[in-house]
């Protein structure tokens, strides 16, 4: 009998073009403490990033770009050819801000590049070629992030050797507003920061990821106001890890005092955005103009899992 002959690597097109969205990303509940291995409670929002690529000759480059990042094509580079594509990248996410861009734009770089080869990837796949981007970012993320900008919905994500558990999570309609520091914070910094911290902050992070598990019968039955009392004491807690700041604190109190149940910080903190969980947005959105602050209703990206 003839030996099989070797598999040849999937043949890349040379021309076309291809094109993905991703959506960004609110963590509710649980930031910082799950790189830890605790559970938090993350949203995928309805802001997002789009990646579209075409045939260029010469090497791979960006070709147009909503920012500037020098990291953006080192990120790129780690899933695409060096040569042939350009790669425009628009997002509607503030940058750096805790809504996970970076993740977006993992996400959608890896399924642009796919649906560029003619290929269905399952989510793993997507969570695993994710993370090799978004390390580029981040350093050592939870990778909470890009599975549930993978994931949309709404999800329980946990930290575990040698994978991810990742659970899809019932959410009811949450009236949320984002509002903006204009300030970028660093996650690798604020990660960094954390660490050096603990062990002292541990108590803190192991009360966190418990308050995001009891969050879940709340989050299914929209229990808004558990779900608010439960956003200012997450808050309370990432202000004892030192992540919080004297901006996202006043932001936060902008919020309470303007008919929010709840209002915490979102991401790595150090910066970025505060979310508000308000049942009548109208006067928040009014006093954050009066005050000149970016706010914004989110709504939820709809879940990709069938
Ligand atoms: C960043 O969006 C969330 C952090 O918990 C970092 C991480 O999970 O990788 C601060």
């Amino acid at each position: 009998m003839a030996a099989s002959p070797p598999v040849a690597p999937e043949p890349v097109v040379a021309s076309g073009s291809a094109l993905a969205f991703a959506p960004g990303k609110l963590i509710l509940f649980g930031e910082h403490a799950v790189v830890y291995g605790h559970p938090a409670v993350a949203l995928a929002v309805d802001r997002g990033t789009t990646v579209s690529l075409v045939a260029v000759d010469g090497p791979t480059r960006i070709v147009a770009a909503d920012v500037e990042d020098p990291r953006l094509l080192p990120a790129l580079c780690t899933i695409l050819p060096s040569e042939g594509l350009g790669v425009t990248l628009r997002s509607t996410l503030p940058v750096g801000r805790g809504m996970g861009s970076s993740a977006a734009l993992a996400v959608a770089l890896v399924r642009a590049w796919a649906r560029w080869q003619g290929r269905s990837l399952d989510l793993d796949e997507i969570h695993q070629a994710g993370f090799q981007v978004e390390r580029v970012f981040h350093g050592n993320p939870s990778g909470v992030d890009h599975a549930v900008s993978a994931r949309g919905g709404a999800v329980c994500y946990w930290r575990r050797p040698p994978g991810p558990e990742i659970r899809a999570v019932p959410v009811a309609p949450l009236p949320l507003v984002v509002l903006d520091t204009g300030r970028a914070g660093d996650t690798g910094v604020q990660v960094a920061g954390v660490a050096s911290r603990r062990p002292g902050v541990d108590p803190l992070l192991a009360a966190i990821g418990a308050l995001a598990l009891a969050q879940l019968p709340a989050l299914a039955q929209g229990d808004l106001p558990s779900l608010g009392a439960a956003m200012r004491e997450n808050h309370r807690l990432l202000q004892g890890i030192g992540v919080s700041t004297p901006a996202l604190d006043a932001l936060v109190a902008l919020a309470l005092a303007h008919g929010a149940l709840g209002a915490k910080l979102a991401g790595a903190g150090g910066g970025g955005v505060v979310v508000a969980l308000v049942p009548e947005p109208g006067p928040l959105l009014a006093a954050a103009a009066a005050a000149g602050v970016d706010a914004f209703p989110v709504g939820v990206h709809p879940s990709q899992e069938r």
